[in-house]
């Protein structure tokens, strides 16, 4: 039987969302919510595998999903909540980690980048954090999981982790193997500091992200700073190929304006980046602005947002509840 579509992706309440988080991922958010059933988690079991400090996580996951209605989701339509509030996440990524190999986490570049060189010291949760981001869709049967491109691989595990559930209990298509969906032009917004690395929200420099809720300065400082190089905009897409921070920010461009590449070259080649940077910092100021005023406001009514956020647990629990009960009888428990 084939599962009925259905979206899951999710956010993590770690501070300040950027333009990374809009572009590559929430934008994407608010057209799938008019297309078919849609779940948006604030993924707070992910955020604790680094140390958080409890009053700034409570404080984050309140403003993470203030940060998804400002961007244009809809609490009626799509199920907004927070992902400790719903225990099938945790229970499923207990039978998920018996299902995950070793081998698989191994290979996972997102671990070896976070822990660094010390990963004696990183939290186990880290290690099996992708198990969890598997249990987070697949307690939904999700079909479909909107992404930055960072979390490919991610993805491609919680495929692996749904076919060997399924081959492994004999459950043909009981899981349905979720489908990623990436953004075509723009799947990773690169740091204003350094168009080799992404966007994130890690990165110690402020100049290296536009937050959303920074202010028309902050936006006009962080792209008159951003780095670029010293040719001009050049005619050819080819030219740009060893010049990642000068695409970086053309692509920024082409996104904000729903326009190609090719477009926004025709229209800026020959153009010094200095006025192009004007022009990019008003177009992304018109975008941003409003989101982070939205913000903003919703976290003066704390109240609001709570209820919200309830409102999406009791609609998320009567899918995972269901869901675990046929993964527990599966899996042979009594
Ligand atoms: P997180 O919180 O790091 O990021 C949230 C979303 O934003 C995207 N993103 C970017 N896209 C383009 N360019 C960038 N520079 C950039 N930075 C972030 C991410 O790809 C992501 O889509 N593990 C996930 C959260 C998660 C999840 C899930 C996602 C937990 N469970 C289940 C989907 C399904 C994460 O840490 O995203």
């Amino acid at each position: 039987m084939k599962n009925k579509e259905l979206t899951f992706s999710g956010v993590q309440p770690t501070g300040n969302l950027h333009l990374g988080n809009y572009l590559g991922a929430m934008k994407n958010f608010v057209s799938l919510q008019n297309k078919m059933p849609c779940i948006f988690c604030v993924v707070d079991l992910h955020a604790i595998t680094v140390f958080k400090n409890p009053k700034e996580l409570r404080e984050n996951i309140l403003e993470t999903t203030a940060g998804f209605i400002a961007c244009g989701l809809d609490f009626n339509k799509s199920i907004i909540f927070n992902q400790s509030s719903v225990s099938g996440h945790s229970e499923l990524a207990w039978i998920l980690n018996c299902v995950s190999r070793v081998g698989w986490m191994n290979r996972m570049t997102q671990f070896k980048e976070k822990a660094g060189s010390n990963k004696e010291n990183a939290s186990v949760g880290l290690y099996v954090y992708p198990n969890l981001m598997a249990a987070d869709i697949l307690l939904y049967k999700a079909t479909h999981v909107p992404v930055g491109d960072d979390q490919k691989q991610h993805l491609e595990l919680a495929r692996d982790i749904a076919q060997k559930f399924n081959n492994d209990f004999q459950s043909k298509n009981f899981f349905p193997l979720p489908e990623p969906l990436i953004q075509k032009n723009l799947s990773r917004i690169m740091s204003l500091r350094d168009g080799k690395k992404k966007m994130s929200k890690s990165e110690e420099s402020e100049y290296s992200r536009i937050d959303l809720k920074d202010s028309e300065d902050e936006i006009k400082k962080k792209i008159k700073k951003a780095k670029t190089d010293s040719l001009p905009i050049p005619e050819k897409l080819s030219e740009l190929i060893n010049r990642p921070e000068a695409l970086n920010l053309l692509s920024i461009y082409s996104f904000l304006t729903n326009s190609n590449l090719e477009t926004t070259l025709n229209l800026m080649k020959g153009k010094e980046f200095s006025k192009f940077k004007n022009e990019l910092s008003d177009l992304i100021i018109s975008v941003v602005c409003p989101i982070g005023k939205k913000i903003e406001n919703l976290k003066k009514d704390k109240s609001h947002l709570i209820k919200i956020l309830n409102e999406g647990t009791s609609r998320a629990s009567l899918i995972a509840e269901k869901n675990i009960k046929e993964v527990k009888e599966i899996v042979g428990f009594v």
